[in-house]
């Protein structure tokens, strides 16, 4: 992804492909490009609101392009009681589709991921590397 234009372009295809249930995984540093890559998902879904960091909330709730979404950001998350205490796992569902900064802050709590991207700064733009943990994620992964 030379550019933010590229890292947009990216997501506009994965969004025709995302389904229902997908849990995706975003690592890489603060200022990789995580949030700027929900931000522009959910405008190619269609969605014409703010899209906030969940850097408080620590998640955001949207709906677009037929899709319930979640977009979580756990860097400010602490231990396995305030999971428990959250209703985090009830996001969980099986239909929302959640985009999750920051997992490993809830190793052990979080559900696996059909897919994760780990964004890495580079001196120009940033690199994305692609997993898919799961068929669905890899038919995802496939389709792009
Ligand atoms: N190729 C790129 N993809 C995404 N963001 C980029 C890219 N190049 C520069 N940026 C900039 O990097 C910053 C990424 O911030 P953000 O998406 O909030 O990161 P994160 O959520 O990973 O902490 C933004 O200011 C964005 O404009
Ligand atoms: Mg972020």
């Amino acid at each position: 992804m030379p550019d933010e234009a590229a890292t947009t372009a990216f997501a506009t295809r994965l969004a025709a492909h995302l389904q229902p249930g997908m849990v995706v995984y975003l690592r890489g540093n603060l200022g990789a490009g995580k949030t700027t890559m929900v931000r522009a998902l959910l405008q190619a879904l269609g969605y014409t609101g703010r899209v906030k960091s969940p850097t408080y909330t620590l998640v955001e709730r949207y709906e677009a392009g037929g899709l319930h979404l979640r977009h979580f950001d756990l860097y400010r998350f602490r231990d396995a009681e305030e999971w428990e205490g959250s209703g985090f796992r009830d996001e969980f569902d099986g239909q929302n589709v959640c985009l999750v900064e920051w997992p490993e802050q809830a190793t052990g709590l979080l559900p696996a991921a059909d897919i994760s991207f780990t964004f890495e700064i580079l001196q120009d733009g940033r690199e994305v590397l692609l997993h898919a943990y799961s068929d669905a994620g890899q038919k995802c992964l496939n389709a792009l």
